[in-house]
């Protein structure tokens, strides 16, 4: 029988295919013109492809920089002024406070070029191209070959190709692989290492809400940086700082909008987004459901504990282990947030059925099974295998590399291996010390030895107690018997008797560096102990069944394309340039509860808590605000933009990522990810993953009526274009953004939707 509304319903499925929904995806801009256009013209956008990316000609793509390997950045003026998040200057902004002058509280913006303040170590790469590399590094290696074998040829070819992109070290050039090493991909780079910091705002209002807020909607965050990347004379880049550099002339700068943002708004992220994990297996799910993150969060409260107690009691700890804190919290609550996630929303039994389809598929063609059917059962052994260890690597990383004494111990790794060589290179041993030299500073700079003790005791002893007692380093016998099990005592031991602990009391060894001073240092000892015990005995275990994993995931991934030719996929994250592309767009959170797509000043006002630091506000902002003074940058409805959502598709390294209108023009910086979408990295929910980026106009108002540095705005190329290209909130039917031609048609059926058949008649 056909259904009462069958001429809607037809409307309906005919609209479907048109309809590209907002989708996963962080699409490599190589192949944009070929996989996304089309699909992006759909939802607003009006540049070309080649706008979009070209190696040839200026396009967006070199208005966009990787920052220090960990966060993205993008260039606003033609003087290499650069756009970031504030969590991303975090550490710069740290290293330039002291009590006295504490620019990371007060905010700061520099009036003129002699205020930008250097930062050593920093530095921000551009692509300069990308190239599909998958043929030549696959090369008459068959599936057949054994996995060292496959592994030893393909990491040599990547290492030949990368360094003939090199071209004599005038760029950075690595290959990475895609989809489980079934794809390699070439990227080159220009590094730019003279970084300097040009301005925040204070970090009231650059970390507004705290971790309270953090990985929350609705946000309230100016959560903004900005520096400036400096070149020679000739527009090249240098290794670090140099007085003689001028600012660096980028090919591209993006404009910034006044248009401010509606629903249904086109809206792109170009980035460098970390690490994402969707083709992850069901038992690889389990495990850091159930044995991973568990560890993870318990012994990263304990250390945030301490961290937190002594900064409380100490504004000198607080400013020395401000950023540090901010780092371990934020994965801390992020962990805690993918279980929450992973149980609410069954994500380990999404995957299994997905599992269990694909197993279906294998089974259903005797030609599948000699390529593909090895691969399920492979995953389950070989997890078996690794859940076994899984504890011991886990500690390893977050109890014994947690405290700051075994973890800088470590690095006088290099020193001890050639003090034990036969003969020892004097300039190689030199070297060694130099590059020491700074990331040392770095470390003491702001170090607590006191606190480190505390952190030490407490994490070393669950390390002694969670671990299988079989997989314990020795040094744990050590605790056993010389210092009758007490953590505490053998503590005593090693922060009064080592080195590591004192800047002067390292710098004297290096000065004169023994293997027997080195031997017998505890730390080092503590630390030797730990690497060995993980290199020669938890290490080789894990390998085994880390190879034949690698094996089986990429007959996995192999499989899951060729069952699903339909779709297309996009490789996992791994810190290369990618773009997503999406809409404006509020969300349900959960039963009942749903989220508006914007917040401005007035939730500012609401949140506000004197009694609570993460919620303070300054006072001028305060004043600012209740005097309504937003000058242009107030939306429609007189309110001060702050924050807004859109269903990008983005993770961490994303931080600091322009957001991008349908003309190329920057109207938000992304800085997070929801809460009720926390298993993004995992599995991508369209209903469910939003990005949530600051208002271009609430920066340019912190910067300009709040910081009183409007000659920093004056730099940029602020447009006011008129509204932004979109397919507008009608166009949302069933979270299915619509192309724009279709919205009348659409709003009509809508309507009738609302009625009670509705249902019906689509069923
Ligand atoms: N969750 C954000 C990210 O990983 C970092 C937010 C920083 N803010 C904070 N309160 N810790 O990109």
């Amino acid at each position: 029988m056909l259904p009462k509304n069958w001429a809607k319903a037809l409307l309906l499925v005919m609209l479907l295919p048109l309809a590209a929904r907002a989708d996963e995806g962080m699409w490599l801009p190589l192949f944009v013109k070929r996989l996304n256009h089309a699909d992006m013209q759909k939802k607003g956008l009006k540049l070309t492809a080649e706008e979009i990316y070209d190696i040839n000609n200026a396009s967006l793509k070199d208005a966009i920089v990787q920052l220090g390997g960990f966060c993205t950045g993008e260039f606003v003026s033609g003087q290499g002024l650069m756009l970031t998040n504030h969590h991303c200057g975090y550490d710069a902004l740290q290293s330039h406070s002291t009590p006295q002058n504490n620019i990371l509280q007060n905010g700061f913006f520099a009036a003129n070029p002699a205020e930008e303040k250097s930062n050593p170590g920093l530095f921000v790469d551009i692509l300069v191209r990308m190239e599909d590399v998958t043929a030549r590094v696959l090369e008459g290696v068959t599936p057949q070959a054994p996995e060292q074998e496959r592994m030893t040829t393909i990491r040599k070819r990547q290492q030949e190709m990368a360094e003939a992109a090199k071209e004599n070290g005038q760029y950075v050039a690595y290959v990475r692989d895609m989809f489980g090493g079934n794809e390699y991909y070439l990227f080159v780079y220009q590094r730019f290492g003279d970084v300097r910091l040009v301005g925040a705002p204070p970090e009231a209002v650059g970390k507004f809400g705290g971790d309270t807020d953090n990985w929350m909607w609705p946000r309230h965050t100016g959560d903004f940086s900005m520096f400036r990347v400096y070149a020679s004379k000739d527009n090249k880049p240098t290794a670090g700082y140099s007085a003689s550099n001028v600012p660096y002339h980028p090919k591209k700068h993006l404009p910034v909008s006044l248009q401010g943002v509606n629903e249904g708004d086109f809206a792109m992220v170009f980035g460098f987004p970390g690490r994402t994990q969707r083709f992850l297996p069901a038992a690889g799910l389990q495990l850091t459901l159930d044995q991973s993150n568990p560890a993870r969060i318990k012994l990263r409260d304990t250390r945030l504990k301490i961290w937190k107690e002594d900064s409380d009691a100490d504004p000198t700890v607080r400013l020395k282990y401000a950023s540090k804190y901010a780092s371990i919290a934020n994965y801390w609550k992020y962990f805690i947030g993918q279980n929450e996630g992973m149980k609410r929303l069954k994500t380990v039994d999404q995957k299994k059925a997905e599992e269990a389809s694909l197993a279906q598929w294998i089974a259903a063609d005797p030609a599948r099974t000699p390529v593909y059917g090895d691969a399920l059962p492979a995953i389950t052994q070989a997890y078996t295998g690794i859940r076994e260890y899984n504890l011991s690597s886990q500690y390893v990383n977050e109890a014994a590399f947690g405290t700051e004494i075994i973890a800088t111990a470590s690095r006088l790794m290099p020193l001890y291996t050639m003090l034990k060589a036969p003969q020892v290179e004097k300039t190689a041993l030199d070297k060694a010390i130099a590059d020491l030299k700074e990331p040392l500073a770095d470390f003491y700079k702001d170090y607590n030895l006191s606190t480190d003790k505390k952190v030490f005791t407490a994490l070393m002893q669950l390390y002694a107690q969670d671990v299988p007692k079989e997989q314990l380093p020795d040094v744990f016998q050590t605790v056993q018997k010389q210092y009758g099990g007490s953590m505490a005592k053998y503590a005593d031991y090693v922060y009064a008797n080592s080195f590591v602990g004192s800047e002067a009391k390292m710098n004297a060894f290096l000065a004169n560096p023994t293997l027997a001073k080195l031997e017998a240092d505890p730390a080092f000892k503590t630390y030797l102990s730990v690497y060995n015990n993980y290199t020669q005995t938890i290490l080789p275990k894990m390998q085994a069944y880390q190879s034949s994993l690698t094996r089986a995931n990429r007959l996995y991934v192999a499989a899951l394309r060729a069952k699903n030719t339909q779709k297309v996929y996009s490789p996992d994250a791994n810190s290369t340039l990618r773009l997503s592309y999406g809409t404006v767009r509020p969300y349900q959170g959960r039963d009942a509860v749903s989220f508006d797509y914007k917040t401005t000043a007035q939730g500012i006002v609401e949140k506000e808590d004197p009694t609570n630091p993460e919620f303070v506000v300054p006072t001028k902002e305060l004043q600012l605000i209740k005097a309504k003074d937003f000058g242009r940058y107030a939306g429609k409805d007189g309110q001060l933009p702050v924050a807004f959502i859109t269903d990008n598709d983005i993770t961490g390294g994303n931080s600091g990522s322009p957001v991008i209108n349908g003309r190329g023009e920057l109207i938000g910086v992304a800085f997070d990810g929801n809460w009720e979408a926390m298993t993004g990295d995992l599995a991508y929910d369209p209903e469910l993953k939003r990005c949530i980026n600051v208002d271009i106009r609430y920066v340019l108002w912190c910067i300009e009526k709040l910081g009183g540095a409007k000659h920093i705005v004056d730099e940029m190329t602020v447009v006011n274009n008129g509204p932004n290209p979109g397919v507008g909130p009608q166009a949302q039917v069933n979270g299915l953004p619509l192309p724009a031609g279709e919205v009348k048609k659409i709003k009509v059926k809508r309507k009738k939707k609302d009625t009670a058949d509705a249902s019906a008649s689509v069923n």
